[in-house]
Formats: structure tokens, C-alpha cells, sequence
């Protein structure tokens, strides 16, 4: 069985000062979990993870990070330096980037190929427009999204990513996709790897994300293709995101 993941994407949220209790309480509430986590922090962060978070069992990653290696790319920030901080996940392709920064599907790729040449997992974001889904084109979107990583890793990288399903509406607006629909697409999604890599099929974690809270992720998790979240409003609160691993 795959080991449930439970992620926080803190997105440009936090402080030097409230980020140490935040950090703590997880830390502190963990109490024997058996879910994985980790925290995705604004880069400027990363330093201070590494020094609450090391020896614990609290991984830590990034949220985006450049396709270059080093050079002259004002504003980047380069796998190499988020692999220097210790940084175990870095998420590719979330839908806040692909709108507010024009990602497409192929630069999102590239991204992932950098992350992993750097020995960090990248998250795949995928997820559909609410015009999409009430077009119907919800298989066709996210299908569409993950191909495009899928087609640019060679067959064994596939085992080394973590997907996570994110419908767009469903972000930060208190609207959850329902277990049913959520299921759907992550068996979908789970078809898709199986085509490229049976055995990766197996191992690789698909996330949801889109408004999970402590209300609603026992009955999301209890799906067999939902392996875990990908946490925004909700991992800003230690309680509310302690309540979210238990639930795995
Ligand atoms: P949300 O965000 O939990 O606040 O909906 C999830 C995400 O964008 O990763």
C-alpha cells in the first residue's frame, strides 16, 4: 500500500517570527502519525525549515523553481540552490502559476526535469478550469497536463514524482471537489502513469488538493486513489493541518 502524503503549500504566507511557532506545533502534534508530511515555504523561508525541521519528520520544499542551472535569470531561483537547503519537494505547475505567470504545459515539464536532476521530487499540479469541467473536458485538461511531464521523463523518473490533482475552482474558495468526482480523475491520472510505468503506477502518490480541511479529508483520503493532499488555507493553521494527517 502506498504511504499516505499529507503537503502544505503556504504560498506567499508567513513570517520569520510566526513561521517558528507554526513549525513547532506540527513538529509537537505529530505524536506518532503515520502519514508523511512536509511543508512547501516561500523561498526565502527554506533557511529556517532547515534549522526547526532537521532530524524531524517534517520534510521541506519550494514552490516553483527555474528551468535555467545558474546564469543571468533576474528574480530566478535555480534547483541546485533549493537542493543546497535541504528541500525534498518542489511543486511544478500549480494553477496560481499557470495564471498569474502563464506556465504552460511544457515549461512546467522542464521543470520537473529539473527538480528531479537535482535529486529533489518534483509535485505535479494538474487541475481544470470550472469551464472546463462543465464542458466536459475535465479527462481531456488534466490528461493533457500530466502527458506533457509523462512524455519528457524517461520511463524510470515516472516512479520518482508525486502528481497532485487540483481542480482549479475548487482552490481557496471553500468548494471541494466530492470524493466521487475527486476519485475519477486520480484513477484516470493513475492510468495514465500505468501506461508509461506499471510499477511507478504503484508507488507514485496522487494528491488532492482544492479546499481540503480537517471536515472534509477523512472521506477524500478513504478513496483508493487519493493518497494524500496538497494543503493550502488550511496548513497555515498547525491544528488544522495536524487534524488533516491524522485523518490519513
Ligand atoms: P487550498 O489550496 O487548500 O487553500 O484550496 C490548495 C492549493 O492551492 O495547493
Amino acid at each position: 500500500m502506498r504511504a499516505k502524503l499529507i503537503v502544505g503549500n503556504w504560498k506567499m504566507n508567513g513570517s520569520r517570527a510566526t513561521n517558528v511557532t507554526l513549525l513547532k506545533d506540527i513538529v509537537a502534534g505529530l505524536d506518532g502519525a503515520r502519514a508523511g508530511c512536509a511543508v512547501c515555504v516561500p523561498a526565502p523561508f527554506l533557511q529556517q525549515c532547515e534549522e526547526v525541521l532537521a532530524g524531524t519528520p517534517v520534510a521541506w520544499g519550494a514552490q516553483d523553481v527555474s528551468i535555467h542551472a545558474f546564469g543571468a535569470y533576474t528574480g530566478e531561483v535555480c534547483a541546485q540552490m533549493l537542493a543546497e537547503f535541504g528541500c525534498r519537494y518542489v511543486i511544478v505547475g500549480h494553477s496560481e502559476r499557470r495564471a498569474y505567470h502563464r506556465e504552460d504545459s511544457a515549461l512546467v515539464a522542464q521543470k520537473a526535469l529539473a527538480v528531479l536532476a537535482a535529486g529533489m521530487t518534483p509535485i505535479v499540479c494538474v487541475g481544470e478550469t470550472l469551464e472546463e469541467r462543465e464542458a466536459g473536458a475535465t479527462a481531456q485538461a488534466v490528461g493533457a497536463q500530466l502527458d506533457a511531464v509523462l512524455e519528457a521523463l524517461d520511463t524510470a523518473a515516472v516512479a520518482r514524482i508525486v502528481v497532485a490533482y487540483e481542480p482549479v475552482w475548487a482552490i481557496g474558495t471553500g468548494m471541494n471537489a466530492t470524493p466521487a468526482m475527486a476519485q475519477d480523475v486520480h484513477a484516470q491520472l493513475r492510468a495514465q502513469l500505468k501506461a508509461r510505468n506499471a510499477d511507478a503506477a504503484e508507488v507514485v502518490p496522487i494528491l488532492y488538493g482544492g479546499s481540503m480541511k480537517p471536515e472534509n479529508a477523512k472521506d477524500l483520503l478513504a478513496q483508493p486513489d487519493i493518497d494524500g493532499g496538497l494543503i493550502g488555507g488550511a496548513a497555515l493553521k498547525a491544528e488544522d493541518f495536524l487534524a488533516i494527517i491524522r485523518a490519513a
